[in-house]
């Protein structure tokens, strides 16, 4: 069995997704969720579903990320993971980390990169009168949400959309496809997997 650590920052939906998706013949289980916030929404649900759970708030850091992500480091590696799903982690992270846990991280994000990298990506593809939008799972490497894609899925954007309304579009489909992409990853498939 693979062991996974699964790091949130806010509500967790992706968590619970990946979590429950790990079970029966699924190559992996959940080991971990670890929040950077205390009072993250997503630490409660992790805990009633049983799984241990974490905080390393950074703002104990102030700004010295290398002290934050060593503090990181170790507490995650006190569950000996074999992969890292980042589902709505919210820090940018340094090499010091990326590096530590190359070729076992994976991301979610909520555009098909190469498009919108960064934040406020549904206002962006709005703004774009971009026609669909959609979700990318990719490998975590240096570039910021520049690693290889494992999985994308799109949505059509609508006539009156908001940002509120296509994000809530997006989020059913990445509930979908990170799960698809974490159970092959697991297996040690990377071939991409497209939905819808
Ligand atoms: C998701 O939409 C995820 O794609 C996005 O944050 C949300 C977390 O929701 N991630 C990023 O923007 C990463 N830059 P969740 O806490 O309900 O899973």
């Amino acid at each position: 069995m693979k062991r996974v650590a699964i790091l949130i920052s806010g509500g967790g939906s992706n968590m619970v997704a990946l979590a429950e998706s790990m079970a029966g013949d699924h190559p992996a289980r959940p080991v971990l969720v670890l929040s950077n916030v205390p009072g993250a929404g997503g630490l409660a649900r992790a805990e009633a579903m049983g799984i241990p759970t974490e905080v390393v708030d950074h703002r104990d850091f102030k700004s010295d990320r290398q002290a934050f992500e060593s503090e990181l480091i170790s507490k995650i590696d006190e569950y000996a993971p074999d992969i890292l799903a980042l589902a709505g982690f919210m820090r940018i992270l340094t090499p010091l980390f990326i590096d530590h846990y190359a070729g076992r991280m994976l991301n979610i994000h909520p555009s098909l990169l190469p498009k919108y990298r960064g934040l406020d990506t549904h206002a962006r593809a709005i703004a774009a009168g971009d026609a669909e939008a959609g979700c990318s799972v990719h490998e975590v490497t240096a570039e910021l949400d520049g690693g290889p894609i494992l999985g994308q899925a799109r949505v059509p954007v609508l006539s009156g959309d908001t940002p509120e309304a296509l994000a809530a579009r997006v989020l059913t489909m990445e509930h979908r496809l990170y799960p698809a992409v974490l159970r092959r990853f697991a297996a040690g498939d990377r071939t991409l997997v497209t939905l819808p």
